[in-house]
């Protein structure tokens, strides 16, 4: 078993316990460099984009594409990179939902300049159903009055709109036509996210679409490619809780108990796409309860797409 990933779990619960744990978070990785945004990064972050924008035309209606849309964002984190990428596809408002404002002025610029690189070397076009030469305009207007107009009127040029707060509690003015999250459920506690999922139904019309990309690995694996994506489901509940921290908290869920969770709020799962492990990979991992008398096709999926049409 790897140590790296224990030393990550026992600083970030150290930094969790913290006040203002966020931004000390954020500081800490902008000094080690972990802030900066990779190409990889950003080709995964623009191709979640596209991969929502394809669900609500498949699952709404090609004519839901239509300039104008209403997009709300979950955990939209420190880059605005889906909202850029919504924007360029036509979005005419992108609520950007996080308990947090955790984005700033130099964050935007960074996401706004891989957006418009990707929209001129024709990358933007392959991950994105539609890419409207008149927003990747609107967007180099916007970079290039950045530093003068300042962030805040930069993002309401554009049609972003931040939304700090528990999203549970917001009151859009106008019902999104779709409400997107990318890698965030997964580290939601069942309760409250029971509570989300009621939120966005409340929130919705009949057509509204929802697509949320779950992550359901262990996210120690990234800083640790020594363990396995279920390292986690080794412990118990109670040695979960003493490890797991505020910051980055995972609920360890498998696919049938985010099942659960839709059915309980009422919200019809429509179609459900998993990226799937091999029942192999668990071979020495000795799951603790309740993963252990699963399906272990259930406990071995590595990500999963949950899409909705209300
Ligand atoms: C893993 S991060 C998001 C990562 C980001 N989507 C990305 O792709 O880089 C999860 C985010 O969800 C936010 N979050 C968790 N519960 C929330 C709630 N009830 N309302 C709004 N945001 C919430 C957290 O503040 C956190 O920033």
């Amino acid at each position: 078993m790897g140590t790296k990933w224990v030393l990550k779990a026992t600083v970030q619960k150290a930094v969790s316990l913290m006040p203002r744990s966020q931004r000390l978070n954020r500081r800490l990785q902008q000094l080690g460099g972990r802030l900066a945004l990779g190409e990889a990064t950003v080709r995964q972050r623009l191709g979640w984009a596209g991969h929502h924008l394809r669900t609500f035309s498949e699952l709404g209606g090609a004519e839901r594409l239509t300039p104008g849309f209403r997009v709300l964002e979950l955990g939209s984190g420190w880059h605005p990179l889906v909202p850029l990428a919504m924007v360029t596809a036509g979005a005419g408002e992108v609520l950007m939902c996080d308990l947090e404002d955790l984005s700033d002025e130099e964050l935007l610029a960074e996401s706004i300049d891989h957006v418009i690189a990707s929209a001129d070397s024709g990358e933007l076009a392959e991950h994105l159903p539609v890419v409207l030469a008149d927003r990747v305009d609107m967007l180099r207007d916007a970079r290039s009055s950045l530093a003068s107009t300042g962030r805040d009127a930069t993002l309401g040029e554009l049609g972003l709109v931040l939304c700090p707060g528990d999203v549970r509690r917001l009151a859009p003015d106008a019902p999104p036509d779709l409400f997107v999250s990318n890698t965030v459920l997964e580290h939601i506690d069942p309760p409250v996210l029971v509570g989300i999922l009621e939120a966005f139904s409340a929130m919705s019309v009949p057509g509204s679409v929802m697509s949320h990309l779950i992550d359901t690995c262990d996210h120690y694996l990234y800083v640790d490619d020594s363990i396995s994506a279920y390292n986690f489901l080794r412990f118990s509940e109670r040695q979960w809780r003493l490890i797991d921290n505020g910051l980055q908290p995972m609920n360890r869920l498998r696919i049938p108990q985010f099942r659960e969770l839709y059915e309980a709020a009422g919200v019809p799962v429509t179609r459900e796409q998993r990226l799937t492990g091999e029942p192999g990979d668990l071979r020495g991992v000795p799951l603790a309860p309740p993963f252990d008398t699963m399906d272990p096709a259930d406990v071995a999926c590595l990500a999963a797409w949950f899409d909705t049409v209300f």
